[in-house]
């Protein structure tokens, strides 16, 4: 039995390849690239590992994918990244929407189990800190294209839960808590802060930097993935998010500490970074324990020993350094 991962070149989709290879699993992974992606090309002769270009808004690109017998799919591809959400909302739909139905409906035909990876953002701006799995919803107006991905997600969500109770599919849906760690893109807080100082430049700070997050260290996550194969989990939605929160300015000065720089970092206003049509979620805070209680899944690294392993790749991979930016 394969295990199939969708959007398994990006960050988190190469480190759960990783884990999964080095569990003595077989793997068809499947992403954009028309060939194996950099993040995967340690795995390139691997006799466990096959590696399929394909697009999931395309039903047919899923099929060679899919062809071994799954013991599960891990359906990770969308488009991430808050500039994607508003510069390209038709494209975030599309993606999240329409590919994941493609994905749903080929797990249905083959009864194959699927593990759906939705977000935080799920739960938008909701004032009422921590959230647990049964936590509301609340959402900016859809004027705001910010809200797309969040809308998307969600409604992929009730798509998993309405074919598991009318089909009896085995799902589970993930919301992780902003993950980080070697190899993501230099596009979200820690590793733009590390891109950036490491480069020499002040790292920026969006507004006040006391809005709070949870970071979660991708290997912590990629542990929770794997226990979320088990047979408890199915029918389930858990949160996998480290539960130390931390302010925005906070992380920035954990990065310089890291990196053993000096200098200052810049405060920046969001709206002149991504227009008006951006609202901010002051604090995100899960509730980890139905995961903990369930699964058995802790979020052991602190934040700092996070960075200072991101800080140590980063320093070791000088084409990351060397990259575009975000
Ligand atoms: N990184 C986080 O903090 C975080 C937090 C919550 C949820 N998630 C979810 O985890 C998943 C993976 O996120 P990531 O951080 O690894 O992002 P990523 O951008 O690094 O990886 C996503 C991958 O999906 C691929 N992809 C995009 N559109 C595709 C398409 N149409 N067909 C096939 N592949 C496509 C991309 O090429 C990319 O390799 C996403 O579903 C994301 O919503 C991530």
């Amino acid at each position: 039995m394969t295990i199939g991962i969708t959007g398994a070149g990006g960050f988190i989709g190469s480190h759960l390849v990783e884990r999964l290879l080095r569990d003595g699993r077989s793997v068809s992974a499947l992403d954009l690239a028309p060939t194996l992606p950099p993040n995967l090309s340690e795995w390139r002769d691997h006799p466990a590992f096959q590696y399929h270009s394909g697009d999931i808004r395309d039903p047919r690109a899923l099929e060679p994918f899919l062809r071994d017998p799954m013991e599960a799919v891990f359906h990770l591809a969308a488009t991430v990244g808050v500039r994607s959400y508003i510069e390209t909302p038709l494209e975030t739909i599309d993606t999240i929407v329409g590919g994941t139905r493609n994905v749903v409906d080929a797990c249905r035909r083959r009864d194959s189990r699927l593990i759906f990876l939705s977000t935080s953002e799920v739960y938008g701006k909701n004032p009422k800190i921590p959230w647990n799995e049964e936590s509301d919803r609340v959402l900016g107006p859809s004027s705001f294209s910010r809200w797309s991905y969040s809308a998307s997600k969600g409604l992929c969500e009730h798509l998993v839960n309405a074919v598991h109770g009318a089909y009896g599919l085995p799902t589970t849906i993930i919301r992780p808590f902003n993950v980080y760690g070697p190899r993501q893109r230099p596009a979200f807080l820690v590793p733009a802060t590390i891109y950036r100082t490491l480069r020499g430049e002040r790292p920026l700070v969006y507004d006040s930097g006391s809005q709070t997050r949870c970071f979660t260290y991708i290997s912590d996550l990629v542990d929770g993935l794997s226990r979320a194969l088990g047979p408890n989990a199915i029918g389930r939605t858990y949160n996998f998010g480290s539960e130390e929160e931390h302010t925005i300015a906070e992380v920035v000065d954990v990065v310089l500490r890291e990196c053993g720089a000096s200098f200052a970092p810049s405060y920046v206003k969001t709206a002149q970074v991504l227009g008006d049509g951006y609202e901010d979620v002051p604090r995100r805070v899960p509730d980890s324990s139905r995961a903990r209680e369930e699964l058995g899944w802790v979020a052991p690294t602190r934040l700092g020993e996070g960075v200072r392993a991101t800080v140590a790749w980063a320093r070791q991979n000088p084409s990351w350094l060397a990259n575009p930016g975000p």
